[in-house]
């Protein structure tokens, strides 16, 4: 009877919770892993960053195409633009599911198994935070998940830079018993890192990279 009861709830749920594959975007896959990561993220693109971050090879700055058995479901990464012996923190990147997987549990499983790939790397490396920012205006779909996963939350309203008009939101999460801390305002240039997905995705358009595979 209680086999039969969970057998029930992970049939409902749909999700193998602990079989998710992730695959490094590398230059054999990056056409395939920007035209998924676009279908979440509908014109912005993440080719040019996908390459940036493949060609200068770090550790600590990795983007993955998400599996279920065979079977293609998100994208995520980690990434830092500022110096991580300053910052001490990773930053959450192109994290999403697929629409038509969604409300499965896939997105709070990826998030969690990429705050896992962000401990292992600060055993190694000077990192103690895992952050993400966000628009609680743009994004409010991931809020809920960000409410129950992260730590602590803060508008992020640098005089210097964008802010979605004042609905982007920092969330913090300490990583291996670090104590998290705001990001207080520290400049991120987001206004930089938009034009850069505007021109990347006009880019990958022009070469035809939505026509193709
Ligand atoms: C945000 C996103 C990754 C969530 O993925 P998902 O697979 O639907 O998330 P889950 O099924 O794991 O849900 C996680 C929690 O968030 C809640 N949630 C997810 N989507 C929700 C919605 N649209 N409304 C209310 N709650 C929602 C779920 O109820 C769940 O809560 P629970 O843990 O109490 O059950 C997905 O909606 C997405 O890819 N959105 C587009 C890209 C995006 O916005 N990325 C984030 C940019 S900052």
């Amino acid at each position: 009877m209680y086999r039969l009861k969970v057998k029930v709830l992970y049939n409902i749920y749909g999700v193998k919770k602990y079989m998710l594959k992730y695959v490094e975007i590398t230059n054999d896959n990056i056409e395939f892993a920007t035209k998924i990561q676009m279908k979440i993220f509908p014109n912005e693109s993440a080719y040019e960053h996908f390459k940036f971050t493949i060609e200068r090879d770090l550790e600590y700055e990795k983007y993955f195409l998400v599996y279920d058995s065979d079977i293609v479901i998100g994208v995520t990464g980690l990434y830092s633009n500022e110096d991580i012996n300053i910052t001490n923190s990773l930053w959450l990147g192109w994290f999403g599911v697929l629409e038509e997987y969604r409300l499965k549990g896939y997105g709070k499983r990826i998030l969690i198994d990429t705050i896992e790939m962000a401990k292992k790397l600060a055993k190694k490396y000077p990192i103690k935070y895992f952050r993400l920012y966000t628009s609680e205006r743009d994004d409010k779909i991931a809020q809920p998940l960000y409410e129950k996963v992260m730590d602590l939350k803060e508008y992020y309203n640098n005089p210097e830079d964008i802010n979605y008009d004042g609905t982007c939101l920092i969330y913090t999460k300490g990583l291996n018993n670090n104590k998290p801390i705001y990001w207080n305002n520290i400049f991120l240039n987001l206004r930089e890192i938009v034009e850069e997905e505007k021109k990347s995705n006009e880019r990958y358009k022009s070469d035809g990279g939505l026509n193709d595979k």
